[in-house]
């Protein structure tokens, strides 16, 4: 048996927590592998709606085993937060929601470096969540990070160390903060997380396997936030593709399995940083508006723009997308003509790669496609798309290289049609 990836294909929010769930009940392991509560994964069904943040999104289908792999980095005080509201509504996952001993954690002085480094950035800031996801990988890959297994052994001391060391920091940038409340809700966390169970996550989802059941690893983020592949620098602090899975579930390349590569039927970006196909227009206003493009965990406005391709091949081919799944159809029903992204346009010339640095001078070159206009969001089975509709997903999948095999559109469970 192989883990199963399911991925971000834009920058970020493209309905990764829908289509987990959707897609859950064909798995017995639901497994987040990188990113932390940056992400914002929203769901619906029933008419409820719940938004996960560190907690992977297969707890809602049956009793399957929910694992944050050593990939994560985890803020206690923000998973007691979402843990208790899941409590409240009735889905008590102790029995059911394991935790690598190997995840970082995200301390309350790495949400305030979070804070103070954007300061100093000024107008080249990120425009990060700050969650203190930055900071946090830094001292893991600077080998001074928490590790969730080190609270069961001479923790407080590991911590007060951790905390002189980012105090001396914050200082030296004279940045004020009062650590005292956030210190609290995070030893308050420490002892929720201690209510769960520690695992050796490599072990159990190699184990999983060899057992034949199978494992869908969910992404946050999006390719385009990758570390190393997105707009750098203005991007999250983790590998958001494929091959993040391995590394953020200790998995081997070739336990992997299918592909799915998810994307807007448009395009959205919240943050700073480069994005060819932004709308400043009346067309762009209408997919925020019909689309509520708002941060499902900050409330930012989202900014919206047209599909881009180039983009998106890149992605395809970064992470050997095997299936694409196309999310929010619905919000271009009204539109007279659909654009889409085909090339770039710099200094005169066409370029079809994804450039080294997006600039001024990169400009979209747009294919138009004529609009479904109907209202799609009823429909149950692919027999009802209209023709302009499925002339869209052809002249994708063509573009692409890669099928679309499933079509949301809706935010409610039940509006996805899987083909
Ligand atoms: P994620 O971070 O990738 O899980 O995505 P988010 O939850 O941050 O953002 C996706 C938003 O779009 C959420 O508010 C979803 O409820 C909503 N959504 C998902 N699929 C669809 C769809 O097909 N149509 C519409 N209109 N909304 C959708
Ligand atoms: P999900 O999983 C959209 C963006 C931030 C910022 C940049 C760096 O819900 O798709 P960070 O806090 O990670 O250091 O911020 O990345 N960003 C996201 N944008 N969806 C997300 O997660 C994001 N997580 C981070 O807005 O531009
Ligand atoms: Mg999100």
């Amino acid at each position: 048996m192989k883990v199963d990836v399911l991925l971000g294909l834009q920058w970020g929010d493209e309905g990764k927590g829908k289509v987990v769930d959707v897609l859950t009940p064909n798995y017995d392991v639901i497994s987040r592998f990188q990113g932390g509560p940056n992400a914002g994964h929203t769901l619906e069904f029933n008419n409820k709606k719940y938004v996960l943040r560190s907690i992977p999104s297969g707890i809602f289908q049956g009793d399957k085993i929910n694992v944050i792999g050593n990939g994560v980095v985890l803020d206690p005080a923000l998973f007691k937060e979402e843990v208790e509201a899941l409590e409240t509504s009735g889905h008590d996952l102790k029995s059911r929601l394991f935790i690598s001993k190997k995840a970082h954690l995200i301390l309350p002085t790495h949400r305030l470096l979070d804070a103070c480094y954007e300061s100093g950035k000024g107008n080249s800031k990120i425009g990060t969540t700050g969650k203190g996801i930055g900071p946090t990988y830094t001292d893991k890959v600077s080998r001074n990070g928490l590790r969730v297994g080190d609270i069961l052994n001479d923790f407080e001391n590991k911590y007060k160390n951790a905390v002189a060391r980012h105090e001396e920091i914050l200082n030296q940038y004279g940045f004020e903060y009062d650590l005292k409340p956030l210190e609290e809700a995070w030893f308050a966390g420490i002892e929720k997380l201690k209510s769960y169970t520690f695992i050796d996550s490599e072990y159990f989802i190699n184990r999983q396997l060899e057992n034949e059941k199978p494992v869908l690893a969910e992404g946050a983020q999006g390719t385009m936030l990758d570390i190393d592949f997105g707009s750098y620098p203005f991007v999250t602090s983790s590998n958001t593709i494929t091959a993040g899975a391995c590394i953020g579930l200790g998995v081997a390349p070739g336990k992997i399995g299918e592909v799915y590569g998810i994307f807007k039927a448009y395009c959205t970006r919240v943050g700073s940083g480069p994005f060819p196909t932004e709308l400043f227009d009346e067309d762009g206003e209408k997919m925020r508006k019909v689309g509520v493009e708002f941060g499902s965990v900050t409330g930012r406005p989202r900014r919206c723009g047209w599909i881009d391709l180039v983009a998106l091949k890149y992605a395809v081919m970064i992470n050997g997308v095997t299936r694409l799944i196309m999310m929010k159809s619905d919000v271009l029903d009204s539109f007279e003509t659909i654009k889409a992204c085909i090339a770039y346009k710099i200094n005169g010339e066409e370029v079809k790669n994804f450039p080294y640095e997006i600039n001024e001078n990169v400009s979209p070159v747009y294919e138009e496609l004529p609009g479904w206009k109907i209202d799609m969001t009823k429909m149950q089975s692919e027999d009802e798309f209209p023709e302009e509709f499925k002339n869209y997903l052809k002249f994708l999948e063509e573009k692409l290289g890669v099928p679309i095999t499933i079509v949301s559109v809706g935010p409610d469970r039940a509006q996805t049609i899987i083909r």
